[in-house]
């Protein structure tokens, strides 16, 4: 097939579209009120990012939006999902609302709107208001409870215009690459609090879903709650009882941890093999599992990549001794297949199997939703301001069709969002990799579409006319 090749045929009424998030494109981090988040301290850390970047301006979306959502409209997606700033709206995370911080997604659902284009809304695209932090972040419940109220706020407020709703995106990075591996904000290595901090991210979202049906049903709207996932396709490095048992653990740390309370109602049953005494429970409480697993509308899923796991061996070989998240598995290198500048293997027929494997796992699977999928990419390819990055192109392509391909085999997948819409602070890589379908000159701040934004724009195009 060639690079530029067509996009297979997905179901008539498949939503395209295009995600962002906050922090890593807003900038403007003084302005309109907006309180200091967890990752303006962190990326503020000497060491902490790449190159020493930051997102203080970042694309300066905050005061470009109109011509953001001019490139949308005329992208011709159906839904932009974008993630609200919690210090934009509650500047030290508690109180009454930041008036000029709620005008800014007003006039942003506004301009989608009136450009017939739905606004999917994030709740927490990773930036805690420090104030909260300073309290104890999400290793206390607190936490959970501020979350409960600002979604009310922002139902309130935004729900008439807004169906969809996804209260967290990959809360694993949240918890674990924050607290645990240490290499996002607020960037510790901690045992059980990290534990602590996962549940207590799934209680707040179940906290913050009753809050926005509630606001729906008083106002007489309709509102859809999700979730965003980042769900791994886990594959054992070897057939050996030991990488698969490695897996088993995997599975558990990446996904079973927020799939099993979410769909099944229950705890994963392996915790004790994964964590070790680590888990303690000590932050769970009677009826938290029925505040988690209210029915989801739609459950987000974000893939870019397998990973290959295999046994191995702890860094404290006594459980009892461990004080650091340590499953015992390491993850070699996928040979033989191209990676991208993240240095991720791109393998496409994983996504099937992922997406497949998860039907067959979860069998009351609500719809799902892929919030992300895309590329970052050299991008050096250039002829004046045009951008030929056609391995993107090939990359979303590929990845379209192991979609399809999961549809056919029966799965109910309702849409797809690619990632980026901009080239944008991607966290501890700063701004040295590139996701967007539109290039960002940092220095300008100009925008120039890539050949995939003119690619996507196409196949949005013939799906349209081809139903
Ligand atoms: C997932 C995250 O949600 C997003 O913020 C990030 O930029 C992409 N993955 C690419 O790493």
């Amino acid at each position: 097939m060639p690079d530029n090749g067509p996009a297979p045929l997905l179901p008539a009424d498949f939503l395209f579209g295009a995600a962002t998030a906050s922090y890593q494109i807003e900038g403007a981090v003084n302005e309109g009120g907006r309180g200091p988040s967890i990752w303006d301290t962190y990326s503020h850390t000497p060491g902490a990012v790449l190159r020493g970047e930051n997102g203080d301006v970042a694309c300066d979306h905050y005061h470009r939006y109109p011509e953001d959502v001019a490139l949308l409209t005329e992208l011709g997606v159906g839904a932009y999902r974008f993630s609200v700033a919690w210090p934009r709206i509650q500047p030290s995370g508690t109180g009454p609302a930041n008036p000029e911080g709620l005008d800014f997604y007003d006039r942003l659902v506004d301009e989608l709107t009136a450009s017939g284009i739905e606004p999917v809304v994030t709740l927490y695209h990773w930036d805690l208001p420090q104030a909260l932090e300073d309290a104890g972040g999400w290793r206390v419940r607190a936490t959970a409870e501020r979350f409960a109220d600002y979604a009310r706020i922002l139902a309130d407020r935004l729900g008439d215009r807004v169906t969809r709703w996804i209260t967290h995106n990959e809360p694993w990075c949240a918890a674990f690459l924050g607290h645990a591996l240490g290499r996002h904000a607020p960037g510790t290595q901690e045992g059980t609090p990290a534990l602590a901090v996962a549940h207590h991210l799934l209680v707040s979202h179940g906290l913050a879903a009753r809050e926005l049906r509630a606001s729906a049903a008083e106002h007489g709207r309709a509102a859809e709650v999700g979730i965003t996932l980042n769900l791994e396709r886990l594959v054992p490095a070897t057939d050996s009882a030991a990488d698969r048992a490695a897996v088993d653990r995997a599975e558990t740390l990446h996904n079973r941890v927020w799939l099993d309370p979410l769909l099944l109602g229950r705890y994963p049953d392996n915790e004790a093999e994964t964590w070790g005494a680590l888990a303690d429970g000590s932050y769970r409480r009677d009826g938290d599992l029925e505040v988690i697993g209210q029915p989801l509308d739609f459950l987000g899923v974000n893939f870019y990549r397998p990973t290959k796991i295999a046994d191995a061996p702890h860094t404290e070989p006594d459980p009892a001794r461990r004080t650091a998240i340590d499953i015992g598995t390491s993850s070699p290198r996928f040979e033989g297949v191209r990676h991208t500048t993240m240095d991720w293997p791109v393998v496409p027929s994983a996504f099937t199997d992922l997406l497949v494997d998860l039907h067959r796992r979860y069998p009351g699977l609500p719809p799902i939703l892929i919030t992300e999928n895309g590329s970052a990419e050299e991008d050096t390819d250039r002829t004046g301001e045009r951008v030929h990055d056609t391995d993107r192109i090939a990359y979303i392509r590929d990845h379209l069709t192991a979609v399809a391909e999961a549809v056919k085999a029966g799965v109910d997948v309702r849409g797809y969002f690619v990632w980026s819409l901009l080239d944008n602070f991607e966290w501890a890589f700063g701004y040295e990799r590139r996701f967007g379908i539109v290039r960002v000159d940092y220095h300008t701040l100009t925008r120039t579409p890539k050949d995939s934004y003119h690619w996507y724009r196409e196949t949005i195009r013939e799906h349209a006319a081809a139903h």
